[in-house]
């Protein structure tokens, strides 16, 4: 099946989409994206990641491309032409097509988007029986990475030695040895008592949605959730790890730098969140 993209207004074949070469975007990462999971043909927390998205543009003065109906309009076509059930759709924007110079340009510049949805598949079964295994790696990237920029240099460097290492994620560690977030992902401990640790909002984290979403429903279940740093060496005694994505949900993690966390296999805290995301993803 052809695949649609929607570009700068207009529904294209994915094939020969294309945007301009002085987009700031390809020049200077001068823009944002937000990846949002579908389920059943349906986006899950749209409003959420509408709100991240609205912040990430104020922060960078980037305009609005258009209403939060409009693009809600346009992300669900998006994902119905191409008949995605299980998947993400991606939205990206960026300043838009300018003379290449580092100050914004002077004139209003149109920001310019970009939409597309692809099937995915959840991570297998037995992967999520069997829990992940991450590394640590030092946190190089900006002191804003609240802004979901596409600027994600320092992420796919750390995602590479990861995979490179053969785990699923790194876990990136800031300069007093706390633990900030993973490359593409939240990072979470369970204490001895079923606390669950996940790092506070501030510019060092992503304030991700399954994040929210996820302190959201363990209050509902009474699952107290602490949200400070904690540091490589905590995590390794922790009783529990896991991580938490749009396109990972919740995922166990059983080893840190080849150390087992726990049992070395997922925790009985872990399973419950993510049997309670499960529910979330299936109810909507
Ligand atoms: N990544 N931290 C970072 C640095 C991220 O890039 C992401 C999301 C998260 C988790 O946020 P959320 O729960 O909203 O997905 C945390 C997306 C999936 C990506 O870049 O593909």
């Amino acid at each position: 099946m052809s695949r649609t993209a929607y570009v700068n207004g207009s529904y294209v074949s994915h094939a020969n989409a294309h945007v301009h070469i002085e987009d700031r975007g390809y020049q200077f990462a001068d823009g944002v994206y937000e990846v949002i999971a579908v389920q059943g043909g349906r986006l899950i927390d749209s409003a959420p990641h509408h709100e991240r998205l609205e912040r990430s543009l104020d922060e960078l003065k980037i305009a609005r491309p258009m209403s939060r109906t409009a693009l809600d309009i346009v992300l669900n076509e998006t994902v119905r032409r191409n008949r995605v059930k299980e998947g993400i759709v991606y939205l990206q924007v960026t300043r838009g097509v300018a003379k290449r110079d580092h100050a914004f340009p002077k004139t209003s510049v149109r920001p310019a988007i970009v939409v597309t949805a692809r099937p995915m598949k959840a991570h297998a079964p037995e992967v999520i029986s069997k829990g992940v295994s991450v590394i640590t790696t030092p946190d190089i990237r900006w002191s804003r990475c609240d802004i979901k920029s596409v600027s994600l240099l320092p992420n796919c460097l750390a995602k590479q030695l990861a995979k490179d290492a053969g785990a699923f994620e790194a876990w990136q560690v800031d300069q007093d040895g706390f633990i900030t977030e993973g490359t593409s992902t939240n990072a979470w401990i369970v204490d001895e008592h079923g606390n669950l640790i996940t790092r506070q909002l501030e510019n060092a984290i992503l304030s991700g949605i399954t994040r929210l979403v996820l302190i959201d429903f363990a209050h509902q279940h009474q699952i107290a959730v602490i949200e400070r740093k904690f540091s490589v060496s905590e995590a390794v005694a922790a009783s529990e790890a896991f991580l938490t994505s749009t396109t990972s949900f919740v995922m166990p993690v059983v080893a840190i730098d080849g150390r087992q966390i726990g049992e070395g296999i997922p925790g009985p805290t872990t399973e419950k969140l993510r049997e309670i995301y499960d529910k979330h993803l299936n109810a909507e």
